[in-house]
Order: structure tokens, then C-alpha cells, then sequence
């Protein structure tokens, strides 16, 4: 007999409530609000603040998502948590947010990097160990502390990122051909080195001198990474509309990864589907990373963008370099 199919049961998301607009930023680098709308489309960005950890802020979408779900904590049997700004590097976020949960002893938790594909990859992950029959229901969060992470002098990275978090609540529907009818992951790991942080990690840990020069910050290649998110996330389209059998126009709703509003235009052209059909809140998240897609999802479905029957598309692409697509129809 065929599994029962997997469905959302309930969104959340949460963001810092420390806004930082783009003059305030173009006071502290060489920027203008300009350049950065003109060239990404953002805005504004929200920022934690130091003492609001990663795990505190999946708190908040996590406690909207069950709440939407009306299902209760002890309810969750399985906790993944997609970030790429852990509170520690060892143990996992998952862990310390499970008892700000309150969640039973037997879930399963663990962190899972994947970057700005973090969530898709999560989704993936959940929806198979939901279909196995040994997990019932499933908490996935995208969360990140960007500002954590992004060095506050370097113009190239430090006007693209914000802080945030959304969740899903997973569960089983017996209703066939509804839920996550598909996922399609890949990566580009050859060009790992385009967005990457140099130091810190186990091959070559923090020393005085690379903490000086903040090589514990991310760096990227703008313009290469630009180029392969289209690339990459255009396919992950393609492949999973072929997959399914489906054409782009009967795609009610296509939540791309906001990292920028170009590359959302460019897929959009690419793919023959208007702008209307995809979801875009850039201008007031900035790339918020693995937190971008349920940030999005959450908003649209709050929004009444997404109707029963619908097909929803998410697409993500990442560092890794990952890319990745989820089908769901609603
Ligand atoms: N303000 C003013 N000028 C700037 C700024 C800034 N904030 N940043 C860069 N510039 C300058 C550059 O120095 C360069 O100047 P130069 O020509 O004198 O050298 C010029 O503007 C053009 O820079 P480009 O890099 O060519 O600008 P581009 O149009 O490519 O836009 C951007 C840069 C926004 C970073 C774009 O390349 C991009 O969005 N890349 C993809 C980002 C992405 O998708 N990341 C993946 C997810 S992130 C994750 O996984 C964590």
C-alpha cells in the first residue's frame, strides 16, 4: 500500500524586531539605498539583537507554526532544524530548541546545512521519514542569524543579509495526490569556494591574525554566484514541472529563495510565468538565507495567496553551492 501522503499543517514565522533600512546602513559602508535597491531590491533587513540567539528565534516561528497547526508539542516526533548560524557548532540548535519546546524526550533532532536550501533540503529529509511510517509529525524550521555571521565592513555581503525564521508543521493526510508530491536536490559542489567563510572550521581554525582580517566572515563572488543561482534554480524548476507532468502555467504560486530580486526576474523570464505568479518580500528581509523560503510561504498563506488545490512551487539555491525545488499541492 502506498504511504499516506505528507501535508503542511500549519506555518509560522518570526522576525527581529530591530529594522535596519538601507541609509542607515550606507552610514557605516560605501553604499547607497540606490545602489542596493536598484542592484537587489532590498530595502530594509531585520536584525537580532546580541542577545537573541539563532535558537531564540526559532522559538517564535515554531511556537506560530503549532499554533497554526493546532497540533500540541508533545505531538512532534521529529525536530530539524535548517541553518547555516548554529548557536554552537556542537551540539545541535535542534537540541537546545527542543526543551525551549518543551518537546518529549523521543524526537528525533538534528541541525541540517544546506544554506539558502536549507529548508527544501529539510522538507526532503521530513517528508521521507514521515512516508517510512516511524515519525508521525514533523516540526522543520529555516533559521538564521545572518548578521552573526556577515562582516559589517565588506559592502559586497554586508547590505544583502537579515535575520529570521519560518516553520512548517508536518503531518499525514490519508487524501492522495496532496502535500509534498515531489522534491528535486542537487549541488554544485565544485564551486563551494564562491560563498564560503575562509576560517573557523576544523581545516583551518580561528588564529589571531584571520580573526583580525574577519576571515570568520562570509565571503562571496557575487556576480559567478548570480549567474549559477539562475541557472540552478531555473532546473530545479524544470526538472520537477517535467517530473509531474505539469506546465509552469499551472503553477499557482512559485516561493523562490529572496536573495535577490533580479534573480527572481530572471527565472520568471526564463520559466515564461509573470511576475504575479511568484511571491516576493526581498525588499523587507534582505536574504535571510534558510529562513527566506518559510518566511515567504508563511506570508503567502496568511495573505490568502495560496488556495486548496493549488499548486505551489519552492525553489531554492544556495552555498554549497545547493540548489533544490518542492512541489506541494494544497
Ligand atoms: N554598494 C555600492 N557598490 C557596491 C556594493 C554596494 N553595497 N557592493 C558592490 N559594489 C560595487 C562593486 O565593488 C563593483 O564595483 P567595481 O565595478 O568598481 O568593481 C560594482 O558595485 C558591481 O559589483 P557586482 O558584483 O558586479 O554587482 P552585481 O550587479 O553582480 O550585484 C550582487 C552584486 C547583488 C551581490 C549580485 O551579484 C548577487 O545577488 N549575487 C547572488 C547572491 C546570491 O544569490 N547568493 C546565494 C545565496 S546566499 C547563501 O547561501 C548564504
Amino acid at each position: 500500500m502506498a504511504p499516506p501522503s505528507t501535508v503542511i499543517l500549519g506555518t509560522g514565522s518570526y522576525a527581529p524586531k530591530r529594522v535596519l533600512h538601507n541609509e542607515e546602513l550606507a552610514l557605516q559602508v560605501d553604499t547607497t539605498d540606490e545602489w542596493i535597491r536598484t542592484r537587489t531590491g532590498i530595502r530594509e533587513r531585520r536584525i537580532a539583537d546580541p542577545d537573541e540567539s539563532t535558537s531564540d528565534i526559532a522559538l517564535h516561528a515554531a511556537r506560530a507554526a503549532l499554533a497554526d497547526s493546532e497540533v500540541d508539542a508533545s505531538e512532534i516526533d521529529l525536530l530539524i532544524v535548517a541553518t547555516i548560524t548554529p548557536d554552537y557548532t556542537c551540539p545541535a540548535t535542534a537540541c537546545l530548541l527542543q526543551t525551549k519546546l518543551g518537546l518529549r524526550s523521543n524526537t528525533a533532532c538534528f541541525d541540517l546545512n544546506a544554506a539558502c536550501s536549507g529548508f527544501v533540503y529539510s522538507l526532503d529529509v521530513a517528508s521521507a521519514m514521515l512516508s517510512s511510517g516511524r515519525y508521525k509529525h514533523a516540526l522543520v524550521i529555516g533559521v538564521e542569524k545572518m548578521s552573526s555571521i556577515v562582516d559589517w565592513q565588506d559592502r559586497n555581503t554586508c547590505v544583502l543579509f537579515g535575520d529570521g525564521a519560518g516553520a512548517v508543521v508536518l503531518g499525514h493526510s490519508e487524501e492522495r495526490q496532496i502535500g509534498i508530491l515531489g522534491t528535486r536536490l542537487g549541488a554544485f559542489g565544485e564551486g563551494s569556494e564562491l560563498l564560503y567563510i575562509p576560517k573557523g572550521g576544523a581545516k583551518s581554525p580561528l588564529t589571531p591574525e584571520s580573526l583580525a582580517a574577519r576571515e570568520n566572515t562570509l565571503r562571496m563572488k557575487g556576480k559567478e554566484v548570480f549567474k549559477l543561482a539562475v541557472r540552478g534554480m531555473e532546473d530545479a524548476c524544470r526538472e520537477i514541472l517535467e517530473q509531474h507532468q505539469l506546465k509552469a502555467d499551472q503553477i499557482a504560486l512559485v516561493i523562490p529563495h529572496q536573495a535577490n530580486l533580479r534573480i527572481i526576474e530572471a527565472i520568471s523570464h526564463y520559466l515564461g510565468l509573470p511576475m504575479e505568479r511568484f511571491f516576493v518580500n526581498v525588499e523587507r528581509y534582505g536574504n535571510t538565507s534558510a529562513a527566506s523560503i518559510p518566511i515567504a510561504l508563511d506570508e503567502a498563506r496568511r495573505a490568502g495567496r495560496i488556495q486548496r488545490g493549488d499548486y505551489t512551487l519552492l525553489v531554492a539555491f544556495g552555498a554549497g553551492l545547493t540548489y533544490g525545488s518542492a512541489l506541494i499541492r494544497w
